[in-house]
């Protein structure tokens, strides 16, 4: 349908970025599940058609009443949202009006149709993502692949299409690792080196907004790095990424040393054990293990700066603090009621990033703590006190927190000896 709205105008339509790249990658596998689909429109003589995009989608939207049409920016680009069933999930169609300066003279110059997609594509990041499929007619169905994508989706290279790519996105460092790690493909030998030098070239100033880029720029990279932290291929994307230096892009100091990778790793098993359900965002909590591996001074112009939830910044802005405080008193403490009240002020991730941080005496304690101590409930609650007769006031929490104390530290272990216990 989209085809035929584009043609009845006189219009190109193509099918460009992930889902060409995608399709072409799965030639052999049976089917290919495609959620997110870009398309460009192209070939138009007038000025006024700049708006192309919307205006197919909004046609299309007339053709399917149920669907959703966002309208992005003044004329560029319009999002429809397809409802699929439930087990196919639901499907986004960009339309964007293939990306040129406006030619003086075009219908003239029979180049320039050819000319506007080509320098659409030409503005992309890899050359597996500039390839093009032609959707209408004549030449339905053609590939136009003018940077060579193809051979290298077959040669499973991550190439750029220019030497200036990272230094004008640097976000594209990340997405060369995502790439790479996702499809099993090599970063290509040139591009490496591009990337290298967008980094000694002093990223982490650019993202950091002194060139008047950020904030989009920092707002893309913690999406990226969210992609890639909460990828299944984390592992290997952050050491790749710790391999090109890329980290120093979070902050100059940062680098993946045998000891942050072992809290990283340590720190992800503990999550596994501690929020198997999921409840916590893993992957900024990664993120947070790197911020905390940066001198206290740092953390919070990197938390800020990537703009993490507030819980998260104000967590990484105390860690300092709570984490003086623990290896200060915790060696000390013996009794499990001591642990239990001291631990209890700090929530779940705070000590988790400590216990990874910190020494064996440490870890165990807080490792106890989480796993057994901070479970363990007197024998009797407020429910049974008042059964008992006591009416509920002051010296009932007092009550409460004795018998916690007493059953923590071994001296009530039944119902019968915590009454007898309160009545003492
Ligand atoms: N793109 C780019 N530079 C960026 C981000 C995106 O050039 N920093 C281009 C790429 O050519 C990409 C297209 O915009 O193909 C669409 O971006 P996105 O949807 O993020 O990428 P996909 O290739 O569709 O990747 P994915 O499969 O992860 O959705």
């Amino acid at each position: 349908k989209a085809s035929q709205e584009a043609e009845k105008r006189g219009w190109h339509l193509y099918l460009v970025g992930g889902a060409v790249r995608d399709l072409l990658l799965a030639e052999n596998q049976k089917q290919v599940l495609l959620e997110d689909i870009d398309l460009v429109v192209d070939g138009f003589h007038k000025s006024a058609d700049v708006g192309a995009g919307v205006e197919l989608a909004k046609a299309l939207q007339k053709i399917y009443p149920g669907v959703r049409l966002e309208v992005h920016g003044q004329f560029q680009t319009a999002a429809l949202l397809w409802h699929k069933d439930p087990d196919l999930g639901s499907l986004w169609v960009d339309i964007a009006t293939a990306r040129t300066e406006f030619y003086p003279y075009p219908a003239a110059n029979p180049e320039v149709e050819a000319s506007s997609i080509r320098q659409d594509l030409y503005r992309r990041d890899f050359t597996i993502n500039a390839l093009a499929m032609r959707l209408t007619k004549p030449r339905a169905g053609e590939l136009l692949d003018f940077f060579g994508g193809l051979l290298d989706l077959q040669s499973r290279q991550i190439r750029v299409l220019h030497a200036n790519s990272f230094i004008e996105d640097p976000t594209r460092i990340y997405r060369a690792v995502r790439f790479a790690v996702r499809l099993n493909f090599e970063i290509e030998p040139q591009t490496e080196s591009y990337i290298r030098y967008a980094i000694a070239s002093g990223i982490y100033e650019q993202i950091q907004g002194r060139n008047g880029r950020a904030p989009a720029l920092e707002t893309r990279l913690k999406s990226e790095l969210k992609y890639i932290l909460q990828a299944p291929y984390w592992k290997p994307a952050l050491q790749l990424l710790a391999h090109l230096e890329a980290l120093r892009c979070i902050h100059p100091t940062l680098e993946l040393d045998e000891k942050l990778w072992w809290e990283v790793r340590l720190f992800d098993r503990c999550l596994q054990k501690f929020d198997p359900q999921k409840t916590l965002e893993h992957w900024q909590m990664r993120l947070e293990v790197l911020i905390a591996y940066l001198a206290p001074e740092f953390r919070s112009k990197v938390a800020n700066n990537l703009q993490l939830p507030v819980d998260s910044i104000e967590r990484l802005e105390n860690l300092d603090k709570a984490e003086n405080n623990i290896i200060e008193s915790l060696p000390k403490l013996q009794l499990k009621s001591e642990i239990v009240q001291f631990l209890r002020q700090y929530n779940l991730q705070t000590l988790i990033l400590i216990a990874v941080r910190n020494s064996r005496i440490i870890r165990q304690k807080i490792w106890r703590y989480l796993t057994e101590w901070s479970h363990i409930k007197a024998h009797l609650n407020g429910n049974d006190l008042k059964a008992l007769g006591y009416k509920p006031g002051k010296q009932f929490k007092e009550i409460l927190d004795a018998l916690l104390t007493a059953t923590l530290d071994g001296k009530i272990d039944s119902r019968e000896s915590a009454e007898a216990f309160v009545a003492e």
